[in-house]
């Protein structure tokens, strides 16, 4: 749906070119209305895309603004009245008034409510995953990583587990701390800024029910590893995987789990 809105922002320049050239303010504001609608939804230019009420703001302040131009000069608003008053007034426009009255304003407040009133099919806000299905493999700087059946790789380095514990401590307390807490418990500096809040990784409700190659995705991928209807808005989880490499991955990993007592699940 979203790719038709440059095409909108196209058709809202000609009728505001048009209506320029011809001297009709109304329409002008028309059609500069459109473009301004048009380019809010375009996807390919914002992203996140802007929630509605953003949209109905910038559309009525522009409402706004216009009004206040037009008014500056008393024939130009009278102008920009003219295609209103007569409509509402003129005898030869009684078919337009009918239609108008009778017909369009019906319709379109019907439709309004409709779509008000109309049940959703949509997940509801509320019902946010916080453990979605993870991908078979992931794309991890070039290369895909099968996360099906992934271990901590590192684990099975014994002499050097010491090394990659001291590792991703270090990795923890220049990354993840600000969020996920000195302690681990989801209690850092920026808690109270985020909604959902870092999750805590003591206690059995987050990593302790994970197996590892889940962890790696998700500090692999951030927010974006969530499933469309719990991001963009809906996490602060960055994606590390431009900071970070497989192996502080891995570290920081090891690190969560022996800090925190948790054990990783395992694929059995
Ligand atoms: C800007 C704040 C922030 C930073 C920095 C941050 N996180 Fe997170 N993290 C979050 C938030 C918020 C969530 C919960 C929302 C979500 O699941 O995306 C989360 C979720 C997670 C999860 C998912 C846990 C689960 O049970 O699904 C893991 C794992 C994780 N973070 C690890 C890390 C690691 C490791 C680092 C450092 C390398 C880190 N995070 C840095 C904010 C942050």
């Amino acid at each position: 749906m979203s790719n038709y809105y440059p095409v909108l922002v196209l058709i809202g320049l000609l009728i505001s070119v048009i209506s320029a050239y011809r001297k009709a303010p109304f329409y002008n504001y028309i059609g500069i209305q459109i473009t301004i609608y048009g380019l809010l939804k375009s996807a390919a230019l914002i992203m996140p895309p802007l929630p509605a009420q953003v949209i109905v703001m910038y559309v009525a302040m522009s409402l706004f603004a216009f009004l206040i131009y037009f008014s500056i000069r008393e024939e130009t608003f009278r102008a920009f009245l003219e295609p209103m008053r007569s409509v509402l007034a003129d005898r030869d426009k009684k078919l337009q008034r009918v239609v108008l009255v009778f017909i369009a304003i019906p319709l379109f407040a019907g439709y309004i409510t409709y779509a008000k009133v109309r049940p959703s099919y949509k997940p509801p806000v509320t019902g946010r995953i916080v453990h979605p299905e993870p991908p078979q493999e992931i794309d991890f700087r070039g290369k895909t990583i099968s996360i099906l059946g992934l271990e901590n790789p590192l684990r099975k380095e014994t002499d050097r587990l010491k090394d990659h514990l001291e590792a991703g401590k270090k990795i923890y307390y220049q990354n993840c701390f600000f969020c996920h807490g000195d302690d681990l418990d989801g209690r850092g500096l920026f808690e109270q800024a985020f909604n959902p809040p870092p999750l805590p990784f003591r206690g059995t409700d987050t990593i302790a029910q994970l197996p590892e190659s889940f962890v790696f995705w998700r500090i692999a991928k951030g927010w974006k590893a969530l499933p469309p209807g719990s991001h963009p808005w809906d996490s602060a989880m960055p994606s590390f995987e431009d900071f970070l490499t497989e192996d502080q991955i891995w570290q920081v990993i090891l690190f969560i789990y022996e800090a925190t007592g948790n054990k990783p699940r395992t694929w059995e």
